[in-house]
């Protein structure tokens, strides 16, 4: 018998619960033991429902029980959900979270603690909902030079475009029915001005080359800002507007990461992911392009990926799972040096060897973004977003 407790019951915890009862007799079989939900840790009163018998407010019940294998941190952010990680694994308890802040911000500091501790910290979760994208990365891609990561990271936006382009539909009604679904963060700001997006491509961006990455330290754009006109000209030209996130590594070995709203051409299997889905594609220089696709946020589809992990932290319990990063990366800035394509709209002469999309957008490039810049102030551009061909 494994036994796991769920600290913070709100959608993710409480998709786990309900995963292992739909779920609890085939994993039983595939782990070679029964899964037992032991404690669930939360502020709110559970009595009254099936997890009255297990429902605890007291964190150091887990901390201090020898009986306990896994503990799942579904709290989110990084106060509490810190402390009580730092604890848990102290008290050499495998940890497994679908926390993209906490991992982002402090995973290099937690995952240290699990090597000394000799247990996993495990974070499928984390970036892509159900998606598994980080083991591919980590594992089966390890054989590659990773050389970029880009994709749709945040459902709750791509929802919203969607909504926005195909429904017709206002901004703020877009996001309202994404919060009435359970995908977009209790702060819809981390959603929409793209913070949520920025934290997982620093998760992917730390695994693909070993370096740490922080939020603060890199460029996040969001979709607040974005115009229709620009909308209505990127679908006619046979572009999509969507939120992407994007890392790469240089050939001189320096990297960089962004989030930010691009044109996506339609012929880049990206632009037609639409709804909450995500879809991350990695190149490596064996592999060429992957994809990975499916539902980045819910709670079943985010319960899937923390399952999944639970059990690989069992499954790994003698010899723990190899995972880490190290020194902060040495980033460039996709303000200045990145060359990329750029869209341009205003009332502007097209440049000469510029692609026309109407009579007021073009794309240049590849140039870099202190000269695309420069370019949009001088022909009076009113909007500049980076392009995937
Ligand atoms: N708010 C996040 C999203 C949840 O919409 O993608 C999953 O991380």
């Amino acid at each position: 018998m494994a036994n796991f407790a769920i600290m913070g019951f709100g959608t993710v915890g409480s998709g786990v619960a309900e995963v292992l009862r739909m779920n609890g007799a085939a994993i039983a079989g595939k782990l070679g033991e029964p899964l037992q939900l032991k404690y669930i840790l939360d502020v709110r009163d559970l009595s009254g429902t099936p997890y009255a018998g297990v429902a605890v407010k007291d964190f150091s019940i887990l901390e201090n029980d020898p009986g306990l294998d896994v503990v799942v941190e579904s709290i989110g952010g990084a106060k509490v959900a810190l402390d009580f990680t730092r604890r848990a694994l102290l008290a050499g308890k495998h940890v497994v979270t679908s926390n993209k802040e906490l991992v982002a911000t402090h995973g290099k500091e937690l995952l240290a603690i699990a090597r000394e501790k000799n247990v996993n910290y495990l974070f499928e979760a984390s970036v892509g909902g159900g998606i598994p994208v980080l083991r591919p990365l980590f594992q089966c891609l390890a054989g590659n030079q990773i050389q970029e990561v880009v994709g749709i990271l945040n459902g709750t936006t791509n929802y919203i475009l969607t909504r926005m382009v195909k429904g017709g539909i206002p901004f703020d009604e877009a996001l309202k029915e994404a919060q009435a679904k359970g995908y977009a963060e209790a702060n819809p700001a981390a959603d929409v001005e793209g913070l949520d997006a920025g934290r997982k491509i620093c998760i992917l961006s730390d695994l693909a080359w070993g370096r740490e990455v922080l939020p603060s330290d890199i460029s996040t754009q969001g979709i607040t800002a974005i115009d229709l006109q620009d909308v209505a000209i990127a679908s006619g030209a046979g572009y999509r507007i969507k939120l992407l996130g994007r890392a790469m590594k240089l050939a001189d070995g320096r990297q960089t990461a962004f989030v930010a709203p691009h044109l996506v051409s339609e012929s880049c299997p990206i632009a037609t992911v639409d709804d909450v889905f995500n879809a991350i594609m990695i190149r490596g220089n064996a592999v060429g392009d992957v994809m990975f696709y499916g539902r980045g946020a819910g709670d079943l589809p985010t319960a899937s990926a923390v399952v999944g992990d639970i059990m690989d932290a069992l499954e790994h319990r003698a010899k723990r799972r190899e995972l880490g990063w190290s020194q902060p990366a040495e980033l460039i800035q996709l303000e200045t040096e990145l060359p990329l394509y750029w869209y341009l709209r205003g009332e502007l002469t097209p440049p000469a060897g510029c692609e026309v999309l109407s009579g007021k957008a073009v794309i240049v490039g590849p140039v870099p973004g202190a000269e695309a810049k420069a370019l949009a102030r001088r022909v009076g551009a009113d909007t500049l977003l980076p392009v995937l061909r």
